[in-house]
């Protein structure tokens, strides 16, 4: 595979969220992921954030790799029932995703409810934390979900998070334990080659590192299926483009050499439990799990 023929998801904004959001959130359930973290969020987060931060307080919020913010929405309206005002501020390169997010939280400030100020930053979360006056500020709340795999290294990436948390905050991550992409980039030096960038995380290697750091993690599994069948189908749009978000590539297909695709479909059925009604619907095991850091 030449390098050079090889382009990085992340480096095309528009085919990024195609595929994140128009394939790959929905074989991934995300609307039910959403709910799970949601009732997680209600029922122990937000328990543990009144306890420490009085509710008279401006409450404030950082959200890193945010998108379209499925999750942070959520946590804001919860919020909003708790603080007297909310400020949240927002930190991805991908400048329209984060323009659905910022459309969604302009509707949660209506009348007698506690007002939500947004401010987002179009860039890395290394861009922010070097540049920004923003990330001068102490949040009550960091959250990064689903996306640690394109920050820096953990010791950086934590040192910036840590440098931006109240010393009685909190960091919430959502990171994948196992699944079908980061047992690829583990298996194949070609997809690591490839996709320097992309950086095959999991929940057990930041929360060892947490750990190491001194910090507190409290942790909670949500296991899931992916059903993969369409991805195996060449000639299906929406495989093609699972096809991307799993490789982290834009256009793969058209990009790779055809032998390292169908290396990479053999070990995908390999991993893949085939569903033994009439559609033979492949399903791949995915485990992901919530983080509760603080120091
Ligand atoms: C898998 S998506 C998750 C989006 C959202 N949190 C969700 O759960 O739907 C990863 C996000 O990280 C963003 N991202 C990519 N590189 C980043 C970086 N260096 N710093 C911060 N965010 C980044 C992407 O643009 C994308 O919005």
């Amino acid at each position: 595979m030449s390098a050079t023929d090889i382009i990085p998801l992340t480096g095309n904004h528009e085919r990024y969220e195609d595929t994140y959001y128009n394939a790959f959130y929905k074989i991934a359930q995300k609307e039910f992921f959403v709910e799970k973290v949601s009732q997680y969020f209600d029922t122990k987060v937000m328990k543990i954030l009144t306890n420490a931060f009085d509710r008279d307080e401006e409450f404030s919020i950082l959200s890193v790799g945010v998108g379209e913010g499925p999750h942070e929405f959520h946590i804001l309206k919860s919020l909003q029932t708790c603080y007297a005002s909310i400020s949240s501020v927002s930190v991805d390169p991908n400048e329209s995703m984060v323009q659905t997010f910022k459309d969604r939280v302009a509707s949660l400030n209506v009348d007698n409810k506690p007002p939500i100020t947004f401010q987002a930053f179009n860039g890395s979360l290394t861009e922010f934390a070097t540049t920004s006056t923003l990330a001068r500020t102490k949040y009550h709340l960091i959250t990064s979900i689903h996306s640690l795999y394109y920050t820096a290294d953990l010791q950086t990436t934590f040192s910036q998070l840590t440098s931006m948390m109240k010393d009685d905050g909190f960091i919430i991550v959502v990171c994948k334990k196992g699944d079908l992409i980061s047992e690829s980039f583990s298996k194949f030096a070609f997809l690591r080659e490839a996709i320097p960038s992309y950086i095959p995380l999991t929940s057990t290697d930041v929360k060892e590192f947490a750990e190491s750091q001194g910090l507190n993690v409290i942790a909670s599994d949500v296991n899931m299926q992916w059903d993969i069948t369409e991805v195996f189908d060449d000639r299906s749009d929406f495989g093609n483009k699972l096809l991307d978000f799993f490789t982290q590539t834009a256009y793969f297909r058209q990009t790779a050499p055809s032998e390292v695709v169908d290396e990479l479909m053999n070990f995908w059925r390999s991993i893949s439990i085939s569903t033994e009604d009439e559609n033979g619907r492949m399903l791949s095991p995915c485990h992901d799990e919530i983080l509760v850091i603080s120091k």
